[in-house]
């Protein structure tokens, strides 16, 4: 069976992550390896997860890349530019981690890139790839669960604080890949209240409070913080006759549906639900399926994935065009 043969550059945190899930899918493989910092190359090492490792993209050459179908990006979000538009010319399939770049200006560059060497570029919007999410998208676009009225997400966790982003920058494109998968819209519009709330730390904001707003009507409300004791990824989809709950955090029945219903008559508000239905799906480990279907897609050149350049590139531009107030 043919493999698609992968370069990964970034051996930090998210990097190995990657490295494990291609090497346990059966059509991929890990030729190489690159990271700046010594101690992440020695990481790699001992991890034994490539055929090589190398300390500079410089070292990279039409040798070593006439090897290579996919490079995969998990270096800080202020290199993915540069190092695309560096290896450009190979004209290889990208994997970029979330988020893909980090202005509308980036966007733009890395179009005219796309043109010109007629390029693929994906983005690691890992959270499209899991089962439950896939769900979502079923439930929500059934004639049961009625219009889909309001979405609302949290999204905190301790750190890691970014020194040249805010939290938003950082987490907010997991919610956004999340509703465009599950909607197929994207934002036209985003305000935010955002702030660095540790007076006594120099810091990016690190609490926002952020509203998206879409087509009919549609709006994501979205609080994204990196200084929350608790882990918590919670989100709420609210149909006209039914509203689903999204608590990724459990390690069980994460999605639950409630037949929920507010009216309101002679001056005053009734509600009505029940205790709720636990939704069965498969579990899997998104990441994986995520590197499956690409390689799948590079061998093949079928079923392309959703998170194309294409389509992450208007979560960007949403997010560039925020409004802070
Ligand atoms: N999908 C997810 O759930 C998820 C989770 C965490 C991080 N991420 C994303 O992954 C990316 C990396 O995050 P991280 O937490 O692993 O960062 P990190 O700082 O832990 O690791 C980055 C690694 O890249 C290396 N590096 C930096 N610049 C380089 C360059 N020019 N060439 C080669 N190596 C270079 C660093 O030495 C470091 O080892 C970010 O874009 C982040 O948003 C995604």
């Amino acid at each position: 069976m043919s493999k698609a043969n992968y370069l990964l550059i970034g051996y930090g945190y998210w990097g190995p992550n990657v490295a494990r899930n291609i090497n346990k899918s059966k059509i991929s493989n890990l030729k190489a390896v690159v990271d700046l910092d010594k101690n992440s190359i020695k990481n790699a090492k001992n991890d034994n997860v490539s055929e090589s490792y190398l300390d500079s993209i410089e070292k990279l050459n039409s040798e070593i890349m006439k090897e290579i179908d996919v490079i995969v990006v998990t270096t800080p979000p202020s290199s993915h530019f540069k190092i695309i538009n560096k290896l450009s010319k190979y004209k290889k399939t990208f994997l970029i981690a979330k988020p893909l770049c980090t202005s509308a200006k980036e966007v733009e560059k890395i179009e005219k890139l796309v043109k010109k060497f007629n390029l693929d570029i994906f983005t690691d919007e890992t959270f499209v790839y899991s089962n439950k999410v896939k769900a979502i998208k079923k439930i929500i676009n059934s004639n049961s669960f009625g219009t889909l009225q309001y979405i609302s997400s949290v999204r905190s966790n301790l750190g890691l604080i970014q020194k040249d982003q805010n939290v938003i920058w950082d987490l907010a494109p997991h919610d956004l890949s999340i509703v465009s998968f599950v909607t197929s819209l994207y934002p036209i519009s985003g305000k935010a209240i955002s702030t660095n709330s540790l007076s006594n730390i120099k810091s990016t904001d690190n609490i926002s409070y952020v509203e998206f707003k879409y087509k009919n009507n549609l709006k994501l409300f979205l609080n994204v913080s990196w200084v929350s004791p608790e882990k918590i990824r919670y989100m709420v989809f609210c149909g006209s006759k039914q509203t689903l709950v999204y608590d990724d955090n459990k390690k069980f029945n994460s999605l639950t549906l409630y037949n929920q219903k507010i009216s309101y008559k002679n001056n005053s508000y009734s509600y009505k639900s029940d205790r709720g239905t636990k939704i069965k799906y498969q579990a899997n480990e998104p990441l994986f399926d995520e590197i499956d279907n690409l390689s799948f897609y590079i061998i093949n050149k079928i079923r392309k994935p959703f998170t194309t350049f294409e389509n992450s590139k208007k979560n960007i531009l949403a997010l560039a065009n925020i409004k802070y107030i």
